[in-house]
């Protein structure tokens, strides 16, 4: 019987016999706009009210006052768990640009200092941009998966991946879970889709299940079509 942590993601729990793996890394791929972020953030919040610590890395150039800012309308977010130090943001973006070889320290040095339950990097993949070299990019993914697992955490890390390009993805190996979210096009319409692509351990729903996002967050409505 593997330990699990519930998701915090309406719906998605039920597909995945109760949650995720506890320690495992989870990839959120999906196209720009497909719910990356929000399901990650959403996932800490839910930790951070059963009294988890939960940590969310950025390495954009987007400050997370700005990631705050768009995720501050959703009803999951809570600023009172900010200030307590139950979710933690930080940003990774200036080691980065500085020095891509020292942002796994960084990291390291933070998840240290929080001890966090569940931990987002997004997105993952501008880390590939800045090291620049497949060999290099492959230890750093090993060393922070392994890392994080040690701390018995549950790590996502988002990336823009399509279907087509998951499957040769050296991301897509390493992980335990792969989630994808879409948007195809349908008629004259675009709805939101979550796939369980792979979950090491566990007898998950296959197939692409709706997803609605609204203030509450995001949900997955599995069988409904
Ligand atoms: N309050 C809301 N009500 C309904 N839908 C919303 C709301 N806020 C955001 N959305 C939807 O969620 C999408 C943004 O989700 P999110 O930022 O999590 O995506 P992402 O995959 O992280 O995108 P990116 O790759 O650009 O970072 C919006 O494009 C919109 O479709
Ligand atoms: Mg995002």
């Amino acid at each position: 019987m593997m330990d699990r942590v519930e998701s915090g993601i309406p719906g998605l729990d039920e597909m995945i016999e109760g949650g995720f793996v506890l320690p495992s890394a989870v990839l959120i791929a999906g196209a720009p706009g497909t719910g990356k972020t929000t399901l990650a953030v959403q996932s800490l919040f839910y930790g951070a009210r059963k009294g988890e610590t939960g940590m969310f890395i950025t390495a954009i150039s987007e400050p997370n006052w700005v990631v705050q800012k768009f995720l501050g309308s959703f009803q999951f977010y809570d600023q009172s768990l900010i200030d307590q130090g139950r979710v933690v943001f930080g940003d990774v973006g200036e080691a980065l640009r500085d020095d891509p070889s020292v942002v796994l320290e960084v990291i390291q040095t933070e998840v240290d200092r929080y001890s966090p339950n569940r931990l987002v990097i997004d997105p993952v993949s501008v880390m590939r941009i800045a090291i620049d070299d497949d060999r290099r990019y492959r230890e750093f993914l090993h060393d922070l998966i392994t890392y994080m697992k040690a701390f018995n955490c549950v790590s996502f890390l988002t990336a823009e991946f399509d279907f087509s390009s998951i499957i040769t993805a050296m991301e897509g190996y390493m992980v335990d879970c792969i989630v994808l979210l879409s948007y195809p096009r349908e008629e004259n319409t675009r709805r939101k889709y979550l796939e369980v692509l792979k979950m090491r351990g566990t007898k998950h729903l296959t197939g692409e299940q709706s997803v609605d996002i609204d203030k509450s967050g995001f949900i997955v409505q599995p069988g409904l079509r």
